[in-house]
């Protein structure tokens, strides 16, 4: 296992920046290492889903602290996300407003004003949490949020993905192992229970680990104890735990590949996370996100056409890939400031939506079923072209004649 990206950074160093802004109550949150760009503020807030970056937090710092600032992070070489969070809107009694964005946490939807509030409440508490979701639904990312939302967030939060290890390994990655406890161990070592004691411990993709480790893990939250593989000394740790899955955990439990115990204790809070497409009115704020990300050059922008297209489309990996395709976007266009949507992935240009209609009944000869896919994909063809039967007809590999003839024929003008 790679150690997480900030071991690399001064802590004090980044205490101080935290501090800093702070003073000014806003909060600063490490998120995401893009080494490819230079050190860069992504600045999130409810007012400013764009993410205008220092420029927006500049003008809320003095010179000298913005100078500050600055050098030590651009010194650090890292990509910081800051989350700005008006601490007199969270702490106030009232009730909070539609919040567009929450510790990086991109969405306005009703669902995820739910989440959010629902995050208010648990983050705070000490409860384990258990976060589930499709694929790119933004499970880690609401672990962090959770974190940055508890008392722990000056201390560390860790990550290990439980898929991503055989079982040996995982073990002495999870609790560390004495010097000669197997081959290889030549030096006793630590393991991430004890590097995020007093933190958060995010254990992804729960549902993988196996038996043996999930006991090791139940005794962690019933007692905060555990042994170093190959150890006899009984440790101590306080580590708060929040876990993901995606696959259904209380199946597993059901055909014996669970354990029950374990389950109910990490089962405490369930947090559920929309796939995309139940949210589709945020989809237009996302694209605006992370087209803000790429604003290198001259920020660019989607032709209506391309964003319709986007806003239709299922994303069955949701948020992830998104991202993703705007990033190829961005990458493709070029100098060009405006995204059309011939630069779409193929699978998203063509993609052809579910019949509205629904109920039509299953064709039952083949001709039937061709004249209804016929009229499917021409009537998607067309709104991608904004009804240019030109290009329509070029994508669709016909001939400009007879998508015409079709167009009459199935009405679709
Ligand atoms: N609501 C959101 N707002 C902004 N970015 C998001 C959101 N949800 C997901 N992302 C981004 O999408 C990518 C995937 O998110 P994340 O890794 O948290 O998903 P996940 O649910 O853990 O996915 P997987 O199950 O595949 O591990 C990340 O780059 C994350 O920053
Ligand atoms: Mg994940």
């Amino acid at each position: 296992m790679s150690s997480p990206w900030w071991t690399g950074l001064d802590l004090r160093v980044l205490r101080h920046v935290r501090g800093v802004l702070r003073r000014r109550g806003l909060e600063l949150t490490l998120v995401e290492k893009r080494p490819e760009e230079t050190a860069a503020f992504a600045a999130l807030s409810g007012d400013d889903v764009g993410g205008a970056g220092l420029a927006v937090i500049a003008p809320e710092l003095s010179a000298p602290e913005r100078g500050l600032v600055e050098i030590m992070l651009g010194e650090a070489a890292i990509d910081v996300a800051a989350a700005l969070r008006d601490r007199a809107e969270t702490t106030s009694t009232e009730p909070p407003g539609r919040r567009t964005s929450y510790h990086g946490i991109i969405g306005g939807a009703a669902i995820m004003q739910d989440l959010y509030v629902l995050l208010d409440r648990v983050s705070p508490s000490d409860s384990t949490v258990m976060i589930q979701g499709e694929n790119g639904t933004g499970k880690e990312l609401v672990a962090r949020a959770i974190h940055v939302g508890s008392e722990r967030r000056d201390r560390k939060f860790v990550v290990t993905n439980c898929s991503a290890f055989n079982d040996n390994l995982l073990d002495s990655e999870l609790f560390g192992h004495k010097r000669g406890a197997f081959t290889g161990a030549v030096a006793d070592k630590a393991g991430l229970f004890e590097t995020a004691d007093a933190g958060t411990f995010f254990l992804d993709e729960i549902g993988d680990m196996s038996p043996t480790l999930q006991v090791k893990v139940l005794r962690v939250l019933q007692e905060g104890t555990f042994n170093r593989v190959g150890d006899t000394d009984m440790r101590k740790v306080d580590v708060r735990i929040l876990a993901a899955t995606n696959r259904d955990l209380a199946a597993m439990v059901a055909a014996g590949q669970f354990r029950e115990d374990l389950f109910y204790r990490i089962n405490v809070i369930n947090v559920n996370l929309p796939a995309l497409r139940e949210r589709r009115d945020d989809i237009p704020l996302l694209i605006e996100h992370f087209l803000a990300r790429h604003r290198r050059q001259r920020p660019k922008r989607l032709t209506p056409d391309c964003a319709a297209v986007m806003e239709a489309y299922a994303w069955p990996g949701n948020v992830r890939e998104l991202e993703n395709e705007i990033e190829r976007l961005v990458v493709l266009a070029g100098d060009e400031p405006m995204i059309g949507p011939d630069l779409l992935s193929p699978r998203i240009r063509q993609w052809v939506p579910a019949d509205p209609a629904g109920a039509e009944a299953t064709p039952d000869s083949l001709p039937a079923a061709v004249e209804a896919l016929e009229k499917r994909m021409i009537g998607a063809a067309m709104r991608r072209h904004n009804g240019n039967k030109t290009r329509a007809a070029d994508e669709l590999k016909v001939s400009r004649r007879n998508l015409i003839r079709l167009v009459q024929k199935y009405e679709l003008e």
